[in-house]
């Protein structure tokens, strides 16, 4: 065994697997352990208690499975838990995520910007303080409700029906796409397809499909 311990990472489903993926590209001998809470999906519109109580119930799991770091690898959670977490269990590192509007403010700040995330995300206090920061003035905020739910089912058609209804009002509106959901990457392309030329923003990276 490891003798630092185990990396723990979990999400509301599959979504954190986009963010897992680019840990082991950083670091790639570490032992994870992945942890996807499909029971309790979505996260993203329950109460900050409900998300605390399961994020806790989790969070003792992967201590029981000798994790020293854990990843909390959802937006929602992260926004609604992890300072009740790292209160809680001040002896265990714990990363948290949040939507990658810095990385707007710092690449891309003159142009128009849509941000996607649950709704637990944009109503939370950690968002507002990321938005007050960063603010571009030109910022759009989509809270999805149900589009994680629709990916961990699968059923493309149902995705990309309820993708071009949300995002219709906003084809030919924005340059940057923030996708403030780990579940959101995996339906960058169908995104893509209706948003056109945009660049996206998630995971620490930054995709765009003119350069
Ligand atoms: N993947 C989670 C996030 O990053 C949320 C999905 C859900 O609503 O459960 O916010």
């Amino acid at each position: 065994m490891n003798k630092k311990g185990k990396i723990g990472v979990f999400d509301s489903g599959i979504g954190g697997a986009t963010v897992l993926k680019e840990i082991i590209k950083l670091l790639p001998h570490e032992n994870y352990i992945y942890y996807s809470d499909s029971i309790n999906n979505p996260y993203g519109d329950k109460t900050e208690t409900e998300i605390q109580n399961i994020c806790d119930n989790i969070v003792r799991y992967l201590i029981e499975q000798d994790c020293k770091i854990i990843v909390i690898a959802c937006n929602t959670a992260s926004a609604e838990s992890v300072d009740y977490l790292r209160n809680k269990y001040k002896f265990i590192k714990f990363i948290a995520i949040e939507p990658a509007y810095k990385m707007v403010y710092d690449y891309s700040y003159e142009n128009p910007t849509l941000i996607m995330a649950t709704k637990g995300t944009i109503d939370s206090e950690k968002f507002h303080s990321l938005l007050n920061k960063y603010d571009n003035h030109q910022t759009f905020l989509l809270p999805c409700i149900g589009l994680a739910d629709r990916i961990e089912r699968g059923n493309i058609n149902e995705i990309n029906k309820y993708l071009n209804e949300i995002l219709h009002p906003y084809i030919g509106k924005v340059k940057n796409v923030v996708l403030g959901c780990t579940h959101y990457p995996l339906v960058e392309e169908n995104i893509r397809q209706i948003l056109g030329d945009v660049n996206f923003f998630s995971r620490g990276t930054i995709s765009s499909y003119s350069s």
